[in-house]
């Protein structure tokens, strides 16, 4: 038992040099926002039935959410459920909500002890009215939180999203409290669902899928895209570091181009 106590303290003094090594490294992105992909194939790959990935992908949704708290990540989005996900059998969409409210029973506190702000994005009517009394609840409990917010993109797509953002801002100008030289980029993000988050700084994706699958179209334009062929429920806190040290190692330019001093004499 001692021994065990030892191990673990070790592997938690070790994860703790990571995150330090990462801090000093350079920026931990603000903005992290995961494709958890993979599940079913994670599951198949085991002989076991897709369900069974479903809920081992529950397991890096908490290592996932803690270690980014751990190391300054300020908004965390993770994209549980698409708007193309209602096309699946309706036995593995009702497994998917019965999970969703398990999970949430079962973590919710542990976010609040973690100063943890649960968050979602997405067309919530369309969810059982379980999980939306668990999501109310959640969200309202851990509503003053202030450490991250944990995103949680339900029901959701980026067409959607834009689609739900032109619908208000048509309705505002017929009211005539917008007019179309209000329309600039700035209100389009605004009426968003994720007007209140900066955009994603890096965007992850598991299992190798070398698609956004409809995720945060807009909010996408300049995040840097990291791919890894792990499962989700593989995914767990040193691959996240992976990808944290590949965001560290890119030039974001945003379409500008470094600044040296010869270019900044230069007339050209
Ligand atoms: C991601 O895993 C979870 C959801 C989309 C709900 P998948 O269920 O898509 O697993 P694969 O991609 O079929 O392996
Ligand atoms: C994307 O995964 C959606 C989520 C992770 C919730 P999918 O498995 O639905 O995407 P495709 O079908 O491979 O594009
Ligand atoms: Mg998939």
């Amino acid at each position: 038992m001692k021994e065990e106590g030892i191990s673990t303290d070790n592997s938690r003094t070790e994860d703790q040099q990571k995150q330090l090594q990462l801090q000093k490294s350079g920026k931990i992105p603000r903005h992290i926002a995961v494709i958890m992909d993979g599940n079913g194939r994670w599951a198949r790959n085991r002989g076991s039935v897709r369900i069974m990935g479903h809920k081992a992908g529950v397991d890096s949704v908490r290592d996932i959410t803690e270690a980014c708290a751990e190391i300054g990540v300020k908004h965390l989005t993770l994209y549980a459920f698409s708007t193309e996900n209602w096309g699946r059998p309706k036995g593995e969409i009702s497994a998917l909500m019965k999970l969703l409210v398990q999970s949430l029973r079962s973590e919710t506190r542990k976010l609040d002890e973690n100063d943890i702000r649960l968050s979602t994005i997405g067309e919530l009517d369309r969810l059982p009215p379980t999980c939306r009394q668990e999501l109310e609840y959640a969200k309202e409990l851990t509503s003053g939180n202030q450490r991250m917010e944990l995103c949680l993109a339900l029901s959701y797509s980026g067409r959607w999203d834009l689609n739900q953002a032109m619908n208000s801002i048509a309705q505002k100008v017929k009211n005539g409290d917008l007019g179309p030289e209000d329309i600039t980029q700035d209100a389009i993000s605004r009426h968003l669902a994720t007007s209140r988050m900066p955009d994603p700084d890096l965007i992850v994706r598991t299992s190798g899928e070398l698609r956004l699958s409809n995720f945060l179209l807009w909010q996408a334009a300049y995040s840097e895209l990291y791919v890894t062929d792990t499962f989700w429920p593989d995914f767990r806190r040193d691959e996240l570091y992976k990808a944290i040290d590949s965001f560290q190692q890119r030039e974001r330019r945003f379409g500008k181009i470094p600044v040296t001093p010869e270019l900044e004499e230069s007339t050209i």
